[in-house]
């Protein structure tokens, strides 16, 4: 059943496209929607659509009244992340807009653009990315979160050089990713475009003890080293309100911050 504008008036006749469906996020999004009874279609390469050439999109689609971008890329340079998410967003924009489409939700990164952040690529890339999505014809959502707990031992990894992790001495909040689905999934049942919503973990640490705890956790040998971070201690964190998830980090004991 359907409002007299045309946007659905219950979960179950709703249609979500979740561009990047089968990756870490999409698939919990994907399981999650589902269990609303909302109809899910995903979008990824290896659903046969490419969301820069267009490819398998017109197709995808069709009734579609919510696309959730939850895209990501291996490339972390700054010309390749900004390519790719900026891309991305104009290729889902024209046809979304072409199926009439009627919200965009793009997940991106609290702090990114702050600081010495926004010296970092990938960062380029997801500022590049909502930019885009605000001049965009179709009413948008966005939701920062900070990094994903179960992704700190990747990050662990982004800043090992010459087997030394190099830690900067600022804050780090890392939330459940169960949290920040969650979170999305309300978007989609609960939209409000032109809103921007922030959701962070429940504690504040740095990122040098958060590294060191956690390798210490898993029993890896690498040393911690502090850097100096040149930004603004608290880039990486919010800094107004934002939503607070109670997961606390799997880990016991970490200084807070
Ligand atoms: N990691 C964190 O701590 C964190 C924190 C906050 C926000 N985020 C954001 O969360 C988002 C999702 O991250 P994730 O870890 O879930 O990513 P992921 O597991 O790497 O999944 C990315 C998805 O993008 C799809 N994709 C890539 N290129 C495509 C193309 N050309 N056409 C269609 N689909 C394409 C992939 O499809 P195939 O699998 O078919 O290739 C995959 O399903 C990212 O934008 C990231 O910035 C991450």
């Amino acid at each position: 059943m359907r409002a007299a504008n045309g946007a659905p008036e219950r979960s179950e006749d709703m249609k979500v496209f979740i561009a990047g469906g089968r990756g870490r996020v999409g698939s919990r999004l994907a399981d999650t929607l589902e269990a609303e009874g909302i109809e899910v279609v995903s979008g990824g390469l290896e659903d046969g659509i490419d969301v820069i050439s267009g490819k398998g999109l017109a197709e995808a689609l069709v009734g579609i009244d919510t696309i959730v971008n939850v895209l990501n890329t291996p490339r972390f340079d700054a010309e390749g992340a900004v390519s790719f998410f900026e891309g991305s967003i104009d290729t889902l924009t024209a046809e979304g807009v072409r199926a009439g489409v009627r919200h965009h939700i793009v997940l991106s990164i609290v702090g990114v653009g702050e600081g010495d952040a926004s010296e970092v690529g990938y960062y380029l890339g997801k500022v590049a990315q909502e930019r885009a999505l605000r001049s965009a014809p179709i009413p948008a959502t966005i939701v920062r979160a900070t990094q994903f707990q179960s992704y700190i031992p990747v990050l662990i990894d982004q800043h090992t050089v010459d087997g030394k992790v190099l830690a900067p001495r600022s804050y780090i909040q890392p939330v459940a990713l169960d949290e920040v689905v969650d979170l999305l999934a309300e978007a989609v049942t609960m939209p409000e475009p032109g809103s921007e919503v922030e959701i962070a973990g429940p504690d504040r640490f740095f990122h040098d003890d958060l590294f060191r705890a956690t390798l210490a956790h898993r029993g890896d040998p690498r040393e911690v080293v502090t850097v100096d971070g040149e930004g603004p201690v608290g880039a990486m964190v919010p800094r107004g309100a934002h939503r607070k998830g109670t997961v606390r980090y799997p880990i016991t004991g970490i200084p807070t911050a």
